[in-house]
């Protein structure tokens, strides 16, 4: 207990200094949110460059054990240090990913049917509640959306659900924009979805990088990193990054073009010099190479 005896005579007012500027968050849409989001958010997005750079290691919870993520518990620790989001499922973290790494995580929340099934696009559920991703200090949820798809109302309003629950958590929900097979990846749907799952109270959104990009991102009003998709060549997916960055994304969340790269940690840190360094794609592809071993 403080002792009231002998206590320094407070001073130092600071009269005539102003107070802390409150406003200026710098994620965009994310101003007017309470402490606990935007601390959150602050510890996903960089605070000079103001992006993000995402390792996203979820596949198997519809694909098993994808190549290159045979086993997490050697690719995932070494990657860590390299980027500033984890991005995975309860599972993947709890049994292969030590508490002592100290990144923020995105705990996917939802999960989906698996690759065997017919349609993955129906959509799945709630794997994770928001007691539970707080018990895990998540600093953001993973909702799966299925825009245009037979998943969609099921999906929405599972995204609706955890941004209920998220806001009196003070955790912010990441909305993921799932292409089925079938769907066109046009600048339209692109347009529609990102824009609809911002509306419905996403606080980022996970998309894909297609023409009239910079359209996407100007009119989503929350942040949106980029999947990266199947495997490119390197230099191929530094060029994606590239133009999705200079074209407004605020980041990526990439697994195969990092974890399948001939050297992951050398792709992860070239990733990062785009996002936040300002190299162009011939400068980070010959980062790379000098990099990797
Ligand atoms: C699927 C996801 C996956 O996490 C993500 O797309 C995988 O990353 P990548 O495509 O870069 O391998 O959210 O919707």
């Amino acid at each position: 207990m403080a002792d009231k005896d002998g206590a320094k005579a407070s001073k130092d007012f600071g009269v005539g200094v102003p107070p802390p500027e409150q406003g200026g968050f710098p994620v965009k849409g994310a101003g007017h949110l309470d402490w606990g989001m935007q601390h959150r958010l602050a510890r996903m997005f960089d605070p000079v460059s103001g992006n993000t750079v995402m390792l996203a290691f979820d596949h198997g919870y519809i694909m098993g054990p994808t190549s290159g993520l045979e086993r997490l518990d050697l690719v995932i620790p070494p990657l860590a240090g390299h980027v500033n989001v984890l991005m995975g499922t309860r599972g993947a973290f709890k049994t292969c990913v030590p508490p002592t790494v100290q990144k923020p995580i995105v705990l996917r929340g939802t999960y989906d049917t698996s690759v065997l099934f017919e349609d993955m696009s129906v959509g799945g559920g709630i794997a994770v509640d928001m007691a539970n991703a707080v018990a895990m200090d998540a600093s953001a949820v993973a909702v799966q959306t299925f825009v245009g798809a037979p998943g969609e109302k099921n999906s929405l309003e599972l995204l609706a659900r955890t941004v209920d629950a998220g806001t009196a958590a003070g955790v912010p929900t990441l909305g993921v924009v799932a292409v089925g097979k079938d769907m066109a990846r046009t600048e339209e749907f692109f347009l529609l979805a990102t824009r609809l799952l911002a509306e419905n109270g996403a606080h980022v959104v996970k998309s894909y990088y297609c023409d009239g990009f910079e359209r996407v991102t100007a009119a989503c009003p929350v942040p949106i990193v980029i999947a990266g998709g199947k495997k490119l060549p390197e230099a191929d997916a530094l060029a994606m990054a590239y133009r999705a960055i200079a074209e407004g994304a605020r980041g990526v969340d990439m697994g195969r073009n990092i974890f399948q790269a001939e050297d992951p940690a050398a792709m992860a840190q070239a990733v990062g010099q785009v996002v936040h360094h300002g190299f162009t794609a011939t400068e980070a592809f010959t980062f790379y190479q000098d990099t990797k071993a």
